[in-house]
């Protein structure tokens, strides 16, 4: 549906339809927060929710960028590519100019977009939104990048261009997911598997609850909980904190703040490890257990949860959720409930009775269904 609308909207805008229309997911991280820029491991998949970008070349090279969910349209030159420019379509802009900077030839174009990606709700959809301008300027132009250059260049569009110091995470997921996988991901050597991610086998499902709460100061928070692992490596003397191996050790010469934080990103990093056991063994009571282990080490030791988020993963837990964590950034966003299949009614009725007990907008729930990643589709 959402294919056919970008699609008629770019008839609309240019009087022809267009040459194809790419499409490119949002995600969920089952467990693996904030390791990517400290080297370490993720395990994300996508979800159904996607970014949609109908797009034709144009002759006079310049591009034209138009939201259909905004009702806006931006037309630039190459001079208008400049980073640090602000506003919706720097997430596209932002892609030209990363390709060209890595030398590739990318001719005008009109690019429509449209997507049903929750925005703020720490499921990736600006990394949708680039993933999907990639696979179609890429397209367009002949050009032959492997899936995970994509993913790196749509990371440099997120950090150098549209300025949020991000990791790899959410493009990585967004260009390499594969339906009904997880994609596990090693952030330095950037050695990817694909993980059979069967719940319903064993009649689970992954409930996603948007908590619908997204704090202002989001930003700010990451690239502190950033400089302090940054921080963390430098006084260890080591590359990255993937590279820190005696934890205890670590922990005596770092200040309490420093240490708690060093202390979730190694846990973290095992318990992705350990989750991939799980998933291999279909262990889903100890991948439960993880994943809530997870929350407590981002709630007390990261500090990037809040009252909402962390209401729902109790409300979830004490609804017979085997394993509850937020997924994402953090400070807000969304909680995936690992849960029978057959609860999800009672689950998601309890945190909603929970959220309008403590006078909270009332949360969004759906199933967290592993689909595929980027791609073209017409
Ligand atoms: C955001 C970033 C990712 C990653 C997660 C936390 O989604 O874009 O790179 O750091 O937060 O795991």
């Amino acid at each position: 549906m959402l294919t056919q609308q970008a699609a008629d909207a770019f008839t609309v805008l240019t009087g022809t339809a267009p040459t194809g229309v790419w499409t490119s997911p949002g995600r969920i991280n089952l467990i693996g927060e904030h390791t990517d820029y400290n080297d370490g491991y993720v395990l994300p998949f996508a979800i159904p929710q996607a970014a949609y970008v109908a797009a034709s070349p144009r002759t006079d090279g310049r591009w034209r960028f138009r939201s259909v969910d905004l009702n806006d349209t931006v037309e630039i030159g190459a001079d208008g590519l400049v980073p640090g420019t602000s506003g919706w379509h720097s997430y596209l802009a932002g892609v030209v100019w990363a390709l060209r900077e890595a030398g590739h030839e990318v001719g005008g174009a009109d690019l429509v977009l449209t997507s049903d990606v929750p925005l703020g709700a720490g499921l990736s959809s600006s990394a949708a939104i680039e993933c999907a301008a990639l696979a179609a300027l890429a397209d367009l132009n002949g050009l032959d990048i492997e899936p995970m250059d994509r993913a790196k260049l749509a990371r440099v569009a997120e950090n150098d261009y549209v300025g949020a110091p991000t990791g790899l995470l959410d493009q990585a997921a967004s260009t390499l997911c594969v339906a009904d996988h997880a994609l596990f991901l090693d952030c330095r050597t950037l050695e990817t598997s694909q993980v059979p991610l069967a719940v319903s086998d064993a009649g689970l499902e992954i409930l996603v609850i948007d908590t619908r709460t997204r704090h202002s100061h989001v930003d700010g928070e990451y690239a502190a909980r950033r400089a302090s692992c940054e921080e963390a490596s430098r006084v260890l003397g080591v590359p990255a904190l993937r590279d820190v191996t005696d934890l205890d050790a670590a922990l005596a010469q770092l200040p309490d703040l420093v240490g708690r934080r060093v202390r979730h990103i190694v846990t973290e990093n095992q318990r992705v490890l350990d989750s991939m056991t799980a998933l291999a063994a279909a262990d889903y009571a100890e991948l439960g257990r993880l994943m809530t282990a997870s929350h407590v080490s981002m709630r007390d030791d990261y500090e990037i949860t809040e009252a909402s988020v962390d209401l729902a993963v109790d409300t979830a837990l004490a609804a017979g959720a085997l394993g509850a964590r937020m997924t994402g950034g953090g400070f807000g966003g969304c909680v995936l409930a690992l849960i029978r299949a057959d609860e999800e009614q009672r689950v998601a009725d309890a945190v909603r009775g929970a959220f309008a007990d403590a006078g909270l907008t009332e949360p969004v729930t759906f199933v967290g269904r592993p689909s595929a990643g980027a791609r073209r589709l017409v």
